[in-house]
């Protein structure tokens, strides 16, 4: 604290003492003017920004070195041992925070020499795709994709017809020519987390980019599962085991889906149009 704060803090002291009978008056008054602060230092505390200059350091810099003998959080890396899953978390916060794993954070491997982003062909090997993995990229894409790409994946949202271009049909042979960046697991990953520019100068985006509010892991999650979508357009009967065959064709007879000389090549992902 300075003189002139000290001297400041005093006079109000004063005053407030003077003053307190006439306050009390006031007490419970409605004002639209804004709050009278006694001690400002105490509602807005001192900071300092990034980059910015102070008097307090005799090099003049508000950005410090980290304290020696310390360690910032996520500057180490651990594998939480057999016991100590709790530690997850942490490992995946570690993670999150560092990112440096380009082929899980942004579906690259890296760049070309023209410095354009190469994408990866398959999910990551550390996301682990099983049902559980599925199912959460089947609900997150029911959330956040059908509007536009439908519930099956065929560009028949409730609002596609509103979009030019017209949202992507997933069924589009380009998703399966290993030819088109389509065919590249990195890819769609890359169009959910940051979108599809219009590739105009308006910065239009032909479709919105979704990384604030589908994170990585949902995001290879929904990948996973517009693979799955694709792959039951290819599906047949053969490919269900055999003891929940008649399950699934009762199922889609019911459901009155059963095509005409009947293989089971699947219309539509089984309970999903609910
Ligand atoms: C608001 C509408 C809208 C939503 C919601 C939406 N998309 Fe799209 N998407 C589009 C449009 C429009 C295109 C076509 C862009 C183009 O052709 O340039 C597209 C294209 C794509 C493409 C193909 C990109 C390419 O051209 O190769 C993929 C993959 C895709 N979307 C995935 C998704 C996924 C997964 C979600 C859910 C997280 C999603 N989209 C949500 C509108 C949407």
């Amino acid at each position: 604290m300075n003189l002139n704060q000290l001297t400041r803090m005093l006079l109000v002291a004063g005053l407030s003492a003077g003053l307190a009978g006439v306050m009390t008056g006031c007490r419970g008054d409605r004002s639209d003017e804004p709050p009278h602060q006694f001690f400002p230092d105490m509602d807005d505390s001192p900071k300092w920004k990034p980059q910015s200059q102070t008097e307090f350091f005799a090099n003049e810099r508000t950005m410090r070195k980290p304290v020696v003998g310390t360690v910032a959080f996520g500057t180490v890396s651990f594998v939480p041992a057999p016991g100590e899953e709790w530690a997850t978390h942490w490992k995946d916060k570690r993670e999150d925070l560092l990112k440096d794993d380009l082929g899980f954070y942004q579906g690259i491997s890296g760049y070309d020499k023209d410095g354009k982003p190469v994408f990866v062909s398959k999910i990551p090997a550390s996301v682990i795709v099983d049902a559980a993995l599925l199912k959460r990229g089947e609900e997150r894409f029911n959330i956040y994709c059908t509007a536009c790409h439908g519930y099956l994946g065929d560009a028949k949202g409730t609002v596609s017809p509103l979009y030019n271009p017209s949202p992507a049909n997933f069924y589009d042979p380009t998703f399966y020519d290993p030819k088109n960046v389509r065919s590249l697991d990195g890819w769609i990953f890359h169009t959910i987390r940051w979108g599809k520019p219009g590739g105009g100068s308006d910065g239009k985006m032909n479709m919105p980019a979704y990384g604030h509010a589908v994170n990585e892991r949902d995001a290879w999650a929904i990948v996973a599962y517009v693979r799955a979508l694709e792959a039951s357009r290819e599906g047949t009967i053969e490919d269900v085991p055999e003891g929940m065959r008649d399950q699934l064709m009762k199922k889609r007879a019911a459901a009155g889906t059963t095509p005409a000389g009947q293989t089971a090549a699947a219309t539509a992902p089984m309970g999903g149009a609910k």
